[in-house]
């Protein structure tokens, strides 16, 4: 069994005090693992100093968003040596949030993780399908879609470290999360073709996280789908306890 990436996405909450209060409180109540890798996504106003707070710890440090440039004149953006400068380890790409409300498309995603690889940033690739995508009978199409246009110029020894967030949209905040079937069969789908685009070990060694009001009282059936190697977390993430919850009960916990 691969060691399990539970990952928070804070998203747009938090101020600087009220995040360091949630990571202090998640410190109080982690009982951490050598099988479970924990990673905290705050907004990029307190990763500074949620970072300065991990800093004796071996939670990670996650930006929720990066530019595909390095620096120059992009204003507003915050770029991988920025985001590495402050220890970040990881960063989400492409989430679904990014790509119905600010103008994300796959190609984008592609600029955004050659910019995280080539600063040494474990990029987390989000990728699913809408709801309607999902009645039209489109999953597939869809995810392979996502996964062939974010991936393309990225190379099989890039894939060493890399993650990829399996998030149906109509799950994420809705408090329906997908069904332990569908889940299999997402993850099971985005293995065999990331192994088709690339070969069996590099697919196999990619993290395949899933993603959508994942909570403390689903998760165990989650985590024991086949190909889920973790979870993304978004609101049941701010709250301390029942996010350490969640960590406590993923495979190989003690
Ligand atoms: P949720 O969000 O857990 O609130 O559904 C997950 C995500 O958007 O990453």
């Amino acid at each position: 069994m691969s060691k399990q990436l539970i990952a928070a996405n804070w998203k747009l909450n938090c101020t600087v005090e009220e995040a360091l209060m949630l990571v202090t409180g998640v410190q109080a109540h982690l009982k951490t693992s050598p099988n479970v890798e924990v990673a905290v996504a705050p907004t990029f106003t307190s990763l500074y100093s949620v970072g300065i707070a991990l800093a004796d710890s071996n939670i990670r440090l996650a930006a929720q968003d990066i530019f595909w440039e390095d620096k120059g004149a992009y204003t507003g953006e915050i770029s991988g040596p920025l985001l590495k400068d402050i220890g970040c380890e990881y960063v989400i790409i492409g989430h679904s949030e990014r790509r119905k409300y600010f103008g994300e498309t796959n190609e984008s995603v592609n600029k955004k993780i050659l910019a995280a690889l080539r600063n040494v940033l474990v990029p987390i690739m989000c990728i699913g399908e809408t709801l309607e995508e999902r009645e039209k009978g489109l999953t597939f199409e869809v995810l392979e879609k996502q996964i062939k246009n974010g991936l393309i110029t990225i190379q099989q020894k890039d894939l060493e470290n890399f993650v990829v967030a399996y998030e149906p949209v109509w799950a994420i905040g809705t408090g329906k999360n997908a069904s332990n079937e569908q889940i299999a069969e997402a993850h099971h789908f985005i293995r065999n073709y990331i192994a088709k685009l690339y070969d069996a070990p590099t697919a196999n060694n990619i993290k395949i996280l899933y993603g959508g009001s994942a909570k403390a009282s689903n998760c165990k059936e989650i985590y024991a789908q086949k190909n889920v190697d973790g979870l993304l977390v978004g609101g049941a993430s701010l709250d301390a306890k029942g996010f350490c919850d969640m960590i406590a009960q993923a495979p190989g916990q003690k």
